[in-house]
Protein backbone atom coordinates (compact mmCIF):
# COMPACT_ATOMS: atom_id res chain seq x y z
CA UNK A 1 0.00 0.00 0.00
CA UNK A 2 1.38 2.82 -1.01
CA UNK A 3 -0.64 5.71 0.70
CA UNK A 4 -2.55 6.18 4.02
CA UNK A 5 -5.52 6.49 1.89
CA UNK A 6 -5.63 2.99 0.08
CA UNK A 7 -5.75 1.22 3.36
CA UNK A 8 -9.51 1.14 3.14
CA UNK A 9 -9.20 0.67 -0.39
CA UNK A 10 -7.08 -2.39 -0.81
CA UNK A 11 -8.15 -4.68 2.35
CA UNK A 12 -10.88 -6.72 0.99
CA UNK A 13 -12.83 -7.40 3.83
CA UNK A 14 -13.48 -3.70 4.21
CA UNK A 15 -14.28 -2.75 0.72
CA UNK A 16 -14.87 1.16 0.06
CA UNK A 17 -18.34 1.24 -0.79
CA UNK A 18 -19.29 4.09 -4.07
CA UNK A 19 -22.92 4.69 -2.99
CA UNK A 20 -21.51 6.38 0.67
CA UNK A 21 -20.12 8.66 -1.67
CA UNK A 22 -23.96 9.75 -2.90
CA UNK A 23 -26.29 11.45 -1.08
CA UNK A 24 -29.03 9.61 -2.65
CA UNK A 25 -29.69 7.35 -4.55
CA UNK A 26 -29.59 7.85 -9.16
CA UNK A 27 -32.33 9.45 -10.37
CA UNK A 28 -33.57 9.77 -7.19
CA UNK A 29 -31.73 12.89 -6.71
CA UNK A 30 -33.58 14.63 -9.71
CA UNK A 31 -35.08 17.72 -9.09
CA UNK A 32 -39.19 17.16 -8.56
CA UNK A 33 -40.91 18.50 -11.67
CA UNK A 34 -42.78 20.98 -10.32
CA UNK A 35 -39.92 22.69 -9.12
CA UNK A 36 -37.80 22.34 -12.23
CA UNK A 37 -41.63 23.91 -14.04
CA UNK A 38 -41.46 26.76 -11.49
CA UNK A 39 -37.38 27.59 -11.84
CA UNK A 40 -37.80 27.04 -15.76
CA UNK A 41 -40.92 29.41 -16.29
CA UNK A 42 -38.67 32.67 -15.31
CA UNK A 43 -36.59 32.07 -18.59
CA UNK A 44 -37.60 33.51 -21.37
CA UNK A 45 -38.30 30.70 -24.18
CA UNK A 46 -36.13 31.81 -27.60
CA UNK A 47 -38.10 30.50 -30.35
CA UNK A 48 -35.81 29.26 -33.35
CA UNK A 49 -37.49 27.15 -36.12
CA UNK A 50 -34.72 24.27 -36.37
CA UNK A 51 -35.50 23.59 -32.39
CA UNK A 52 -38.32 21.01 -33.46
CA UNK A 53 -38.71 19.60 -30.00
CA UNK A 54 -37.57 22.05 -26.83
CA UNK A 55 -38.43 22.04 -22.95
CA UNK A 56 -42.29 23.18 -23.57
CA UNK A 57 -43.21 18.97 -24.06
CA UNK A 58 -41.37 17.45 -21.50
CA UNK A 59 -39.79 15.12 -23.85
CA UNK A 60 -36.20 13.41 -23.00
CA UNK A 61 -34.33 15.31 -25.58
CA UNK A 62 -33.79 18.68 -27.79
CA UNK A 63 -34.45 17.99 -31.29
CA UNK A 64 -32.12 20.63 -33.93
CA UNK A 65 -33.00 20.20 -38.08
CA UNK A 66 -30.22 20.11 -39.91
CA UNK A 67 -32.18 19.34 -43.29
CA UNK A 68 -34.88 17.46 -44.08
CA UNK A 69 -33.80 14.14 -43.70
CA UNK A 70 -31.97 14.79 -40.49
CA UNK A 71 -31.95 16.34 -36.99
CA UNK A 72 -29.58 16.52 -34.01
CA UNK A 73 -31.07 14.92 -30.57
CA UNK A 74 -28.76 16.09 -27.93
CA UNK A 75 -29.31 14.91 -24.30
CA UNK A 76 -27.28 15.11 -21.10
CA UNK A 77 -27.61 12.99 -17.39
CA UNK A 78 -25.74 12.78 -14.40
CA UNK A 79 -26.13 11.21 -11.42
CA UNK A 80 -23.77 10.06 -7.93
CA UNK A 81 -23.24 6.33 -7.70
CA UNK A 82 -26.45 4.12 -7.66
CA UNK A 83 -24.10 1.55 -7.18
CA UNK A 84 -20.44 0.02 -5.31
CA UNK A 85 -18.86 -1.22 -8.21
CA UNK A 86 -17.58 1.55 -10.45
CA UNK A 87 -17.27 -0.61 -13.64
CA UNK A 88 -21.18 -1.14 -12.98
CA UNK A 89 -22.08 2.55 -12.02
CA UNK A 90 -20.40 3.23 -14.82
CA UNK A 91 -22.57 1.01 -17.27
CA UNK A 92 -25.47 2.09 -15.93
CA UNK A 93 -24.57 5.87 -16.02
CA UNK A 94 -23.95 5.57 -19.66
CA UNK A 95 -27.46 3.33 -20.43
CA UNK A 96 -29.46 5.80 -18.63
CA UNK A 97 -27.84 8.61 -20.35
CA UNK A 98 -27.75 7.02 -23.84
CA UNK A 99 -31.94 6.27 -23.36
CA UNK A 100 -33.17 9.64 -23.81
CA UNK A 101 -31.55 9.47 -27.23
CA UNK A 102 -33.65 6.07 -27.77
CA UNK A 103 -36.71 7.69 -26.06
CA UNK A 104 -36.76 10.20 -28.83
CA UNK A 105 -36.47 7.50 -31.80
CA UNK A 106 -32.99 8.71 -32.47
CA UNK A 107 -29.43 6.74 -33.18
CA UNK A 108 -26.76 7.83 -30.35
CA UNK A 109 -23.28 9.15 -32.54
CA UNK A 110 -21.39 10.50 -29.41
CA UNK A 111 -21.01 11.03 -26.23
CA UNK A 112 -19.14 13.28 -23.49
CA UNK A 113 -18.29 12.58 -20.23
CA UNK A 114 -19.38 14.26 -17.01
CA UNK A 115 -17.35 13.78 -14.04
CA UNK A 116 -17.61 14.99 -10.26
CA UNK A 117 -14.50 12.91 -8.48
CA UNK A 118 -13.36 13.44 -4.86
CA UNK A 119 -10.00 13.18 -5.55
CA UNK A 120 -8.04 12.03 -2.49
CA UNK A 121 -10.77 10.17 -0.77
CA UNK A 122 -10.87 7.46 -3.71
CA UNK A 123 -8.36 5.94 -5.83
CA UNK A 124 -7.80 6.97 -9.59
CA UNK A 125 -7.98 3.25 -10.69
CA UNK A 126 -12.17 3.88 -9.21
CA UNK A 127 -12.38 6.65 -12.15
CA UNK A 128 -10.59 4.27 -14.74
CA UNK A 129 -13.63 1.85 -13.67
CA UNK A 130 -15.76 4.01 -14.06
CA UNK A 131 -15.27 5.17 -17.51
CA UNK A 132 -14.73 1.85 -18.84
CA UNK A 133 -17.85 0.83 -17.69
CA UNK A 134 -19.38 4.15 -19.30
CA UNK A 135 -17.18 3.80 -22.68
CA UNK A 136 -18.33 0.01 -22.74
CA UNK A 137 -21.77 0.97 -22.72
CA UNK A 138 -21.50 3.53 -25.34
CA UNK A 139 -19.77 1.64 -27.41
CA UNK A 140 -22.49 -1.29 -26.77
CA UNK A 141 -24.51 1.67 -28.13
CA UNK A 142 -22.85 1.72 -31.46
CA UNK A 143 -21.87 5.73 -30.49
CA UNK A 144 -17.87 6.66 -29.47
CA UNK A 145 -16.91 8.70 -26.10
CA UNK A 146 -15.25 11.99 -27.37
CA UNK A 147 -13.77 13.74 -24.59
CA UNK A 148 -15.02 14.96 -21.56
CA UNK A 149 -14.85 17.64 -18.28
CA UNK A 150 -14.27 16.28 -14.59
CA UNK A 151 -14.06 18.26 -11.79
CA UNK A 152 -12.88 17.77 -8.16
CA UNK A 153 -16.22 17.07 -6.19
CA UNK A 154 -16.90 15.94 -2.94
CA UNK A 155 -20.09 13.41 -4.15
CA UNK A 156 -18.84 11.66 -6.98
CA UNK A 157 -20.87 11.95 -10.10
CA UNK A 158 -20.75 10.26 -13.14
CA UNK A 159 -23.24 11.02 -16.50
CA UNK A 160 -22.69 12.02 -20.11
CA UNK A 161 -24.29 14.09 -22.86
CA UNK A 162 -24.82 12.65 -25.36
CA UNK A 163 -25.64 13.33 -29.21
CA UNK A 164 -27.83 11.16 -31.82
CA UNK A 165 -29.59 11.78 -35.20
CA UNK A 166 -33.13 11.08 -36.02
CA UNK A 167 -35.18 11.51 -39.46
CA UNK A 168 -37.27 14.80 -38.80
CA UNK A 169 -40.17 13.03 -39.39
CA UNK A 170 -39.54 10.10 -37.25
CA UNK A 171 -38.78 11.43 -33.69
CA UNK A 172 -41.01 9.81 -31.22
CA UNK A 173 -42.21 12.43 -29.20
CA UNK A 174 -44.39 12.98 -25.61
CA UNK A 175 -47.10 14.91 -27.88
CA UNK A 176 -48.18 12.05 -30.36
CA UNK A 177 -50.49 9.51 -28.63
CA UNK A 178 -53.31 9.20 -29.96
CA UNK A 179 -56.63 7.83 -28.87
CA UNK A 180 -56.66 4.22 -29.05
CA UNK A 181 -53.02 3.53 -28.72
CA UNK A 182 -51.52 0.97 -26.06
CA UNK A 183 -48.99 1.51 -23.46
CA UNK A 184 -46.39 -0.83 -22.94
CA UNK A 185 -43.46 -0.49 -20.56
CA UNK A 186 -40.11 -2.35 -21.59
CA UNK A 187 -39.09 -2.64 -18.07
CA UNK A 188 -40.11 -3.60 -14.78
CA UNK A 189 -40.17 -0.90 -12.02
CA UNK A 190 -38.36 -0.51 -8.72
CA UNK A 191 -35.32 0.56 -9.32
CA UNK A 192 -35.66 3.68 -7.09
CA UNK A 193 -36.77 1.30 -4.19
CA UNK A 194 -34.01 -1.25 -4.48
CA UNK A 195 -31.40 0.38 -5.13
CA UNK A 196 -31.83 2.52 -2.31
CA UNK A 197 -32.34 -0.57 -0.11
CA UNK A 198 -29.20 -1.93 -1.41
CA UNK A 199 -27.41 1.17 -0.90
CA UNK A 200 -28.60 0.55 3.52
CA UNK A 201 -26.91 -3.16 2.99
CA UNK A 202 -30.61 -4.58 2.88
CA UNK A 203 -30.93 -6.46 -0.49
CA UNK A 204 -30.28 -9.95 -1.59
CA UNK A 205 -28.12 -10.89 -3.80
CA UNK A 206 -30.50 -12.34 -6.61
CA UNK A 207 -32.61 -8.77 -6.33
CA UNK A 208 -29.41 -7.16 -6.63
CA UNK A 209 -28.37 -8.75 -9.36
CA UNK A 210 -31.88 -8.28 -11.57
CA UNK A 211 -31.72 -4.42 -10.57
CA UNK A 212 -28.31 -4.45 -11.81
CA UNK A 213 -28.61 -6.15 -14.97
CA UNK A 214 -32.16 -4.38 -15.41
CA UNK A 215 -30.31 -0.88 -15.40
CA UNK A 216 -27.24 -1.98 -17.58
CA UNK A 217 -29.69 -2.86 -20.19
CA UNK A 218 -30.17 -0.42 -23.26
CA UNK A 219 -33.57 0.18 -24.70
CA UNK A 220 -32.25 0.26 -28.46
CA UNK A 221 -33.63 -2.37 -29.46
CA UNK A 222 -37.06 -1.02 -27.73
CA UNK A 223 -36.37 2.20 -29.85
CA UNK A 224 -36.01 0.55 -32.97
CA UNK A 225 -38.75 -1.68 -32.52
CA UNK A 226 -41.27 0.74 -31.94
CA UNK A 227 -40.07 2.76 -34.87
CA UNK A 228 -41.00 -1.03 -36.83
CA UNK A 229 -44.42 -0.66 -35.83
CA UNK A 230 -45.31 2.71 -36.71
CA UNK A 231 -45.03 3.89 -32.96
CA UNK A 232 -44.79 7.95 -32.91
CA UNK A 233 -45.07 8.64 -28.87
CA UNK A 234 -42.59 7.08 -26.51
CA UNK A 235 -41.06 7.91 -23.93
CA UNK A 236 -38.51 6.41 -21.14
CA UNK A 237 -39.34 6.29 -17.47
CA UNK A 238 -36.77 7.74 -15.04
CA UNK A 239 -36.65 10.14 -12.07
CA UNK A 240 -40.50 10.96 -12.65
CA UNK A 241 -41.50 7.36 -12.07
CA UNK A 242 -44.12 5.91 -14.03
CA UNK A 243 -46.80 8.42 -13.59
CA UNK A 244 -44.89 11.55 -13.86
CA UNK A 245 -43.84 10.70 -17.40
CA UNK A 246 -46.93 9.34 -17.95
CA UNK A 247 -48.42 12.67 -16.57
CA UNK A 248 -46.07 14.09 -19.33
CA UNK A 249 -47.56 12.47 -22.18
CA UNK A 250 -51.40 13.22 -21.17
CA UNK A 251 -50.12 16.73 -21.28
CA UNK A 252 -48.08 17.17 -24.42
CA UNK A 253 -50.91 14.57 -26.38
CA UNK A 254 -54.13 16.26 -25.00
CA UNK A 255 -55.16 12.89 -24.09
CA UNK A 256 -55.70 10.54 -20.89
CA UNK A 257 -54.09 7.71 -20.03
CA UNK A 258 -55.28 4.81 -18.80
CA UNK A 259 -52.89 2.18 -16.19
CA UNK A 260 -54.20 -0.63 -15.40
CA UNK A 261 -51.98 -0.89 -11.62
CA UNK A 262 -52.43 -4.73 -11.67
CA UNK A 263 -50.81 -5.36 -14.66
CA UNK A 264 -47.54 -3.09 -13.63
CA UNK A 265 -44.41 -5.29 -13.66
CA UNK A 266 -41.98 -4.58 -10.83
CA UNK A 267 -38.06 -6.19 -10.26
CA UNK A 268 -38.55 -9.02 -7.91
CA UNK A 269 -37.88 -7.42 -4.26
CA UNK A 270 -39.05 -4.07 -5.02
CA UNK A 271 -42.50 -4.63 -3.15
CA UNK A 272 -40.43 -6.67 -0.10
CA UNK A 273 -38.31 -3.82 0.52
CA UNK A 274 -41.09 -1.22 0.42
CA UNK A 275 -42.85 -3.07 2.76
CA UNK A 276 -39.82 -3.37 4.78
CA UNK A 277 -40.07 0.21 5.03
CA UNK A 278 -37.46 1.53 2.52
CA UNK A 279 -38.53 5.28 1.32
CA UNK A 280 -37.11 7.41 -1.17
CA UNK A 281 -37.02 11.35 -1.39
CA UNK A 282 -37.99 11.22 -5.44
CA UNK A 283 -40.69 9.71 -4.51
CA UNK A 284 -41.90 12.18 -1.91
CA UNK A 285 -41.43 14.84 -4.43
CA UNK A 286 -43.18 12.71 -7.42
CA UNK A 287 -46.25 12.70 -5.13
CA UNK A 288 -46.44 15.96 -4.48
CA UNK A 289 -46.30 17.05 -8.07
CA UNK A 290 -48.46 14.07 -8.88
CA UNK A 291 -51.34 14.07 -6.29
CA UNK A 292 -53.96 15.82 -7.76
CA UNK A 293 -52.86 15.21 -11.50
CA UNK A 294 -54.33 11.61 -11.04
CA UNK A 295 -57.61 9.61 -10.47
CA UNK A 296 -55.98 6.96 -8.19
CA UNK A 297 -58.94 4.41 -8.84
CA UNK A 298 -58.20 1.95 -6.10
CA UNK A 299 -54.94 1.56 -6.29
CA UNK A 300 -52.94 0.15 -3.18
CA UNK A 301 -50.63 1.42 -1.08
CA UNK A 302 -47.77 -0.58 -2.07
CA UNK A 303 -48.64 -0.13 -5.99
CA UNK A 304 -49.36 3.71 -5.22
CA UNK A 305 -45.54 3.34 -4.12
CA UNK A 306 -44.42 1.59 -7.02
CA UNK A 307 -45.96 3.39 -9.81
CA UNK A 308 -44.00 6.95 -8.36
CA UNK A 309 -40.88 4.67 -7.59
CA UNK A 310 -37.81 7.03 -9.41
CA UNK A 311 -36.25 4.85 -12.13
CA UNK A 312 -32.93 5.03 -12.72
CA UNK A 313 -32.10 3.61 -16.25
CA UNK A 314 -35.89 2.59 -16.66
CA UNK A 315 -37.59 1.42 -19.72
CA UNK A 316 -39.48 2.99 -23.09
CA UNK A 317 -43.34 3.66 -22.45
CA UNK A 318 -44.28 3.79 -25.96
CA UNK A 319 -47.85 4.27 -27.00
CA UNK A 320 -48.33 1.63 -29.99
CA UNK A 321 -50.66 1.55 -32.35
CA UNK A 322 -53.37 -0.99 -31.33
CA UNK A 323 -53.16 -3.08 -34.24
CA UNK A 324 -49.64 -3.48 -34.18
CA UNK A 325 -49.12 -4.43 -30.17
CA UNK A 326 -48.85 -8.38 -30.82
CA UNK A 327 -46.22 -7.64 -33.57
CA UNK A 328 -44.28 -4.93 -30.86
CA UNK A 329 -44.52 -7.67 -27.90
CA UNK A 330 -42.94 -10.11 -29.76
CA UNK A 331 -40.10 -8.24 -31.27
CA UNK A 332 -39.78 -6.92 -27.49
CA UNK A 333 -40.13 -9.58 -25.26
CA UNK A 334 -39.48 -7.91 -21.78
CA UNK A 335 -42.45 -5.22 -22.79
CA UNK A 336 -45.74 -5.71 -21.46
CA UNK A 337 -49.08 -4.26 -22.18
CA UNK A 338 -49.91 -1.73 -19.32
CA UNK A 339 -52.68 0.69 -20.41
CA UNK A 340 -53.87 2.68 -23.30
CA UNK A 341 -54.80 6.13 -24.39
CA UNK A 342 -58.13 7.71 -24.27
CA UNK A 343 -60.01 10.75 -25.24
CA UNK A 344 -59.48 13.47 -22.57
CA UNK A 345 -61.29 13.03 -19.60
CA UNK A 346 -61.03 15.62 -16.50
CA UNK A 347 -57.99 13.83 -15.13
CA UNK A 348 -54.90 13.48 -17.70
CA UNK A 349 -53.91 10.33 -15.63
CA UNK A 350 -56.61 7.56 -14.34
CA UNK A 351 -55.85 4.17 -12.82
CA UNK A 352 -58.06 1.55 -13.49
CO1 LIG B 1 -35.95 10.61 -20.39
CO1 LIG C 1 -32.99 12.32 -18.61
Amino acid sequence: MSNGVSAIVETPETPFRLTSFARCAGCAAKLGAGDLTRALSGLPIHLDPRLIVGRETFDDAGVFVLSDDLALVQTVDFFAPIVDDPYTFGQIAAANALSDVYAMGGEPLTALNIVGFPAGQLPLEVLTEILRGGQDKVREAGAVVVGGHTIIDEELKFGLSVTGRVHPQRILSNAKAVVGDRLVLTKPLGTGLLATAAKRGNLGTEEAAALYASMCKLNGAASREAIVVGVQCATDVTGFGLLGHSSHIAAASKVTVVIHADRVPFLPGARAVWEAGTRTGGAERNAAYLESRVDWGNATEVQHALLIDPQTSGGLLVAVPAARVAEYLEAVPTGVEIGEVVARRSSGLVLA
